[in-house]
């Protein structure tokens, strides 16, 4: 494909339905610049500063704003990600970028050493990337691309490219992944579930003997205060992790850690409907992705679901329990169609509950239990509102009919993302900006709220 051609198209690539001279417009108008800068003429990062690189489900959530100004664009994005697929059909977390310097981010690719030691789990040797995974959100945002523009999309052929590879992905997931033996896909990292520090890995990360603090050296304290990110003893937790992975060749099996995790396993069954879309799109029936999302939707309620909670939890693999932790994962599968009735009704009452305030004390979701132990406003996945989440819970609402509740998380997103300078995540109490300025799926998810039809999503399906 010629990439300097395709890619020669300025934002914003479209009309813009409203009148210039609304605060909509010039919301539209910020979160456009934000993904014009951070765009690298393949893909777009995070962050300049904080997240130099590709990131897998960034790109996805990044993908589903940019469709909106650019379907090229957003199809691009997609693609160049996959273009970093390995053999095995996992698509890494990173995909490095060879002009960034190699102490710019750390974990480097001179860590995780893919080309060489991911060569039996089949990695590409053309691009570095790291070994690890990231939440399947590739599928759900390539539909939803697709549908922004179908033309453009059946005329470069850019279902029928990918889906052999998003079908790849989801095999290595169920297959590969499947630890627990029950059916779900498991973590093998924090970094993978992409909630790095969430008090739910607290015990099991507590059997991890941390790496030494002076074995490597931290660059995200360059770019982010030190009280909104995690800890070194976390880094130490997660450099063992990663390193022990990446020495046994990036080989799947029972490992130090293993998670079954709500948001993670959601996230894949929307993708799973979305697939069963885009295959008949392609000319399929579809109907036996679909059938196998709803398995997979019984099997997520069989394992997680902890209905004295009113929510889902993390399941421990290694043990065999159930994480007594409440965190914003737990509610995200709200998100998928055809849940028990009861089910839906319980995750809509426990987000306006005490525990997540929703509509009360806060008006994005905060990201862990505002009553427990480990709940800090500030420190990254420890408290904080991120808009990905509440894009997702959104989302979730409008489907099970929640309509007011749905606007109203709507509007939040809008009015915070906006205040905020599209700040990475939020004090959920007051909307302080943390983290850094300026980031990717803030500014996309802002932009697909504010283009998206609010009447009714059909079986998760708002195009
Ligand atoms: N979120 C991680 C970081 O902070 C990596 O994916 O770098």
């Amino acid at each position: 494909m010629n990439r300097t051609a395709e890619l020669d198209v300025r934002l914003p690539g479209r009309a813009i339905a409203y009148d210039p001279a609304t605060p909509a417009h010039s919301l539209h108008v910020r979160a456009a610049d934000v993904l014009e800068a951070n765009w690298t003429g393949a893909s777009t990062v995070p962050s300049r500063g904080l997240y130099p690189h590709q990131w897998s489900w960034d790109s996805a959530f990044i993908a589903i704003g940019l469709r909106h100004l650019s379907p090229l664009r957003a199809q691009t994005e997609l693609e160049t990600l996959l273009d970093a697929q390995w053999g095995d059909g996992r698509i890494p977390h990173i995909v490095f970028n060879p002009s960034v310097p190699l102490d710019a981010y750390f974990p480097s690719p001179d860590f995780w050493r893919s080309s060489t030691a991911g060569r039996a789990a089949g990695a590409p040797r053309t691009v570095q990337t790291s070994g690890i995974v990231q939440p399947p959100v590739h599928a759900l945002a390539a539909w939803l691309v697709h549908r922004a523009d179908p033309g453009l999309s059946r005329g470069r052929g850019f279902l029928a490219r990918i889906y052999p590879k998003l079908a790849a992905w989801h095999r290595y997931l169920l297959h590969r992944r499947d630890l627990g033996g029950g059916g779900l896909a498991s973590v093998v990292h924090p970094w993978e579930q992409g909630m790095d520090n969430s008090p739910c890995w607290d015990a099991p990360l507590r059997r991890i003997v941390p790496a030494s603090a002076r074995s490597f050296r931290r660059a995200d304290l360059d770019h982010g205060a030190a009280e909104d990110r995690p800890t070194d003893l976390d880094y130490g937790r997660y450099v063992r992790l990663a390193t022990d992975y990446r020495d046994r060749g990036y080989a799947d099996g029972p490992g130090a850690f293993a998670v079954e995790d709500p948001a993670f396993n959601a996230l894949l069954i929307a993708s799973e409907h979305a697939l069963a879309r885009i295959a008949r799109e392609l000319g399929a029936t579809g109907t036996a992705r679909h059938a196998r999302a709803e398995r997979l939707t019984a099997t997520l309620v069989e394992r997680l679901w902890e209905p004295t909670e009113g929510m889902f939890f993390c399941r421990d693999v290694r043990g065999g329990e159930l994480i007594p932790e409440r965190s914003v994962s737990g509610l995200i599968p709200l998100l998928l169609p055809g849940l028990p009735r009861d089910v839906a009704a319980a995750l809509v009452r426990t987000a306006g509950g005490p525990h997540f305030s929703l509509g009360d004390t806060t008006r994005l979701v905060p990201s862990y239990d505002l009553l427990g132990e480990a709940f800090d406003p500030h420190r990254y996945w420890r408290g904080p509102a991120w808009f990905n989440t509440s894009w997702l819970l959104e989302r979730g609402l409008r489907m099970y009919g929640e309509r007011e509740r749905a606007d109203a998380l709507r509007t939040a997103v809008l009015d915070l993302a906006g205040a905020s300078d599209f700040a990475e995540y939020v004090d959920p109490y007051t909307g302080e900006a943390c983290g850094v300025t300026g980031f990717g799926w803030t500014a996309a998810l802002t932009l697909d709220l504010l283009h998206s039809d609010t009447s009714a999503i059909k079986g998760g399906d708002r195009g």
